[in-house]
């Protein structure tokens, strides 16, 4: 699907590491080129055509990510260097200053290690308690959180997609439930938005994360979307120039209002409106028919992979486009070395979710995740690849 929009597949490659990150649409390189040949003004700082045309187009996509995930209001969309950044944020940000001491935050053996780090931190910190959600054939059940929610448990937080399993978490079901007992429910979205839509009302969502690169958009660029509610709460961690209002030599500051008070120093703005422009471009392709393609795909490939004798699939049944396997007798990372001599390029090892072996049992996986512009084919040229008798013979 558009593969002719993506010049990096006319180079003989096949792609199939999407979880890490999409390759990228030309359009992104057009609005970058369009940016600095045309504008490379800061943003909200000038006060000449040329500035103020750059505070348009830079917040005219802060406006196209609302509407993505659809936020009630552009106030509640922060931008920030990637999912991981915005995790920290909203961790130090606002969880620091509103849990205590016994305070339980609910997450699973299957977060990737920038929803499980900052916790362990402030378990350190402040000792707040990091609790596990059991799983069920390596999913979230409502009736498992049920299971562990305790008067102490004041957070979930846990990505809508995992990165390894690819099981797709009843967010809105875990929001409505979670609500009730007053738990705010913080989601990373890192693995979710390339590949179905998400709206952050109907789910109920209070805090919402993702990056840009794995949304076929720029890398150093990412989301952290907030309930205003909440965002209002939240304090900056990171201090100086276009965050501030104004400040006095005896240290009385006044910072501004959201959601510049969380965007400090001079921002990542080509790249920001060039996700702008690839936010479009996705739109008009269009997320259900992304997901119907990739959904046909991995049902293929799954298929075809059982074809091969010892091969163990870890997540059959997992309701995205990512798939984890090994090959006996075959060291994970041993195999995506092999596959590169085909130009397949697939990811081996952890991916970042280092206790998810708790509940897998293998510390490596390989990981195929498929984007828009994946194929039959493709899959036809890897499972040849993995069908090789000589395979093991030639990773020597
Ligand atoms: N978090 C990214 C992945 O899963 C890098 O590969």
């Amino acid at each position: 699907m558009n593969r002719e929009d993506f010049c990096l597949l006319k180079q003989n490659i096949i792609y199939f590491d999407n979880g890490a990150t999409a390759l990228k649409p030309k359009v992104l390189k057009e609005s970058l080129i369009d940016y600095y040949d045309h504008y490379s003004a800061n943003a909200h700082r000038g006060d000449y055509d040329m500035g103020l045309q750059v505070d348009r187009m830079y917040e005219g996509a802060r406006e196209k990510v609302r509407d993505f995930i659809q936020a009630k209001k552009t106030e509640e969309i922060v931008f920030t260097s990637g999912a991981t950044d915005a995790l920290n944020k909203i961790i130090f940000g606002y969880f620091k200053h509103n849990l205590k001491a016994g305070d339980e935050v609910l997450i699973t053996v299957s977060e990737h290690a920038s929803n499980v780090l900052p916790w362990f931190e402030l378990q350190d910190e402040i000792g707040i308690k990091v609790s596990y959600i059991p799983l069920e054939n390596h999913k979230v059940t409502l009736e498992n959180i049920k299971k562990v929610v305790t008067e102490n448990t004041k957070v979930i937080s846990l990505a809508h997609i995992t990165n390894v399993i690819g099981d797709v978490r009843p967010i809105k079901e875990i929001c409505e439930y979670a609500h009730q007992f007053g738990i705010l429910v913080l989601v990373d979205g890192a693995q979710s938005v390339a590949h179905d839509q998400v709206n952050v009302q109907q789910m109920g969502i209070d805090f919402f994360v993702f990056s840009a690169h794995k949304l076929y958009g720029p890398t150093g660029v990412g989301v952290l979307y907030g309930k205003e509610e909440y965002l209002h709460q939240i304090r900056p961690i990171i201090f100086g120039g276009g965050m501030n209002a104004s400040f006095s030599k005896e240290g009385v500051r006044i910072y501004h209002d959201l959601p510049s008070m969380l965007e400090a120093g001079t921002q990542n703005i080509a790249d920001v409106i060039a996700f702008g422009s690839v936010i479009d471009y996705v739109k008009k392709v269009g997320l259900d028919q992304i997901k119907r393609h990739e959904i046909e795909l991995k049902k293929y490939c799954i298929s075809k992979l059982k074809e091969i004798k010892g091969i163990t699939i870890y997540n059959e049944d997992s309701e995205s486009a990512i798939i984890a396997f090994n090959m006996e007798g075959v060291f994970a990372q041993d195999l995506a070395i092999y596959l590169n001599n085909y130009h397949i390029c697939v990811r081996a090892g952890n991916h970042c979710a280092k206790i998810l072996k708790e509940d897998i049992g293998v510390k490596n996986t390989v990981r195929i995740s498929f984007a828009m512009y994946n194929t039959k084919e493709e899959i036809d040229v890897l499972i040849q690849a993995l069908k090789n008798p000589n395979l093991k013979r030639e990773m020597l």
